[in-house]
């Protein structure tokens, strides 16, 4: 069991809340971390897959991982984690991971799918942050993970929302940090590429298909959290986890921009 927090800072290990934990980068922070000692509470809606994780979790690594079952686009699942959070003394890291895509453009997808996703990328992860904070700085300890994307830099057409969501995402953890600076507290923005899970796996991408995309462009998810906890280590407040996806960025801030959206609106049709 480790003696230290996930931001590495030496203390007896405290709980952590992942949101999106029952798959995908959430499940491997999940597993990362139960590995290093930390009690767990896993939040998503699969109660069967919260528990199966929580059961190898317990089982491997002997942790006490619990699992808390709430839909975070809306407001009584989101005021279940607060209240959770606001039940627990020690609570030394948040991830608010949670999250989806959609494909097509923003005028003709279903507004309330739109608004399912601000409501969980934004709000749920502000309300958390929110709920957390308090007790962080009163503990003078603490980590925070909000799960961004580098399409944060890229504004792309068939993504507006998602884009927008998780250029807040970026930005608030930015400023977050600059407000916490000398408590103690933490933030990272974590931008990740395309990663192996199962977040394109959703009916919406259908049409989908990871060969279209070169394997380089692609990380697992194990290899991500493992890359993203080295970096909060580091204070490290934006983080754009490998070189292709930083090579991506300076170029997606140039006038080169367009030939990337040309690129990845040929890649995501049908072949
Ligand atoms: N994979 C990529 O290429 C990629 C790239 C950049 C950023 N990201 C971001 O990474 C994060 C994790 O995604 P992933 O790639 O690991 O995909 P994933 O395997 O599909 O995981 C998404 C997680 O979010 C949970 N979730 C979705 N809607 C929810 C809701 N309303 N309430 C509570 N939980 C909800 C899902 O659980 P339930 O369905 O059980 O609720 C699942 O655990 C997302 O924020 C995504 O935007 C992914």
């Amino acid at each position: 069991m480790s003696n230290s927090t996930p931001s590495g800072t030496k203390n007896p290990p405290g709980t952590v809340i992942i949101t999106g934990a029952s798959s995908g980068i959430g499940a491997a922070f999940a597993r990362h971390l139960g590995a290093l000692g930390y009690r767990l509470i896993l939040v998503a809606r699969r109660r069967e897959h919260l528990q199966v994780l929580s059961r190898e979790l317990n089982k491997q690594y002997n942790t006490a991982s619990e699992i808390l079952v709430s839909d975070l686009s809306r407001a009584d699942g989101m005021a279940r984690v607060e209240k959770k959070i606001s039940e627990l003394k020690n609570l030394v890291m948040l991830v608010n991971n949670a999250g989806f895509g959609t494909t097509g453009k923003f005028y003709q997808i279903e507004l309330d799918k739109q608004i399912e996703m601000i409501n969980l990328h934004v709000t749920a992860s502000v309300r958390l942050c929110r709920a957390a904070l308090p007790g962080m700085i009163a503990n003078g300890l603490g980590s925070i993970i909000n799960v961004s994307s580098i399409a944060a830099y890229i504004p792309s057409d068939g993504n507006a929302n998602y884009c927008a969501s998780k250029a807040y995402l970026k930005v608030f953890s930015e400023a977050l940090q600059a407000e916490l600076r000398n408590t103690g507290i933490r933030v990272q923005a974590l931008c990740p590429g395309l990663t192996y899970t199962e977040f394109h796996d959703t009916p919406e991408y259908h049409e989908f298909n990871r060969s279209r995309f070169p394997r380089i462009l692609w990380m697992s998810a194990e290899e991500l959290v493992s890359r993203s906890l080295k970096a909060l280590k580091k204070n490290r407040v934006t983080y754009i986890p490998g070189l292709v996806n930083r090579l991506l960025i300076i170029i997606a801030s140039s006038p080169l921009l367009s030939l990337i959206r040309a690129f990845m609106s040929r890649r995501k049709k049908p072949a």
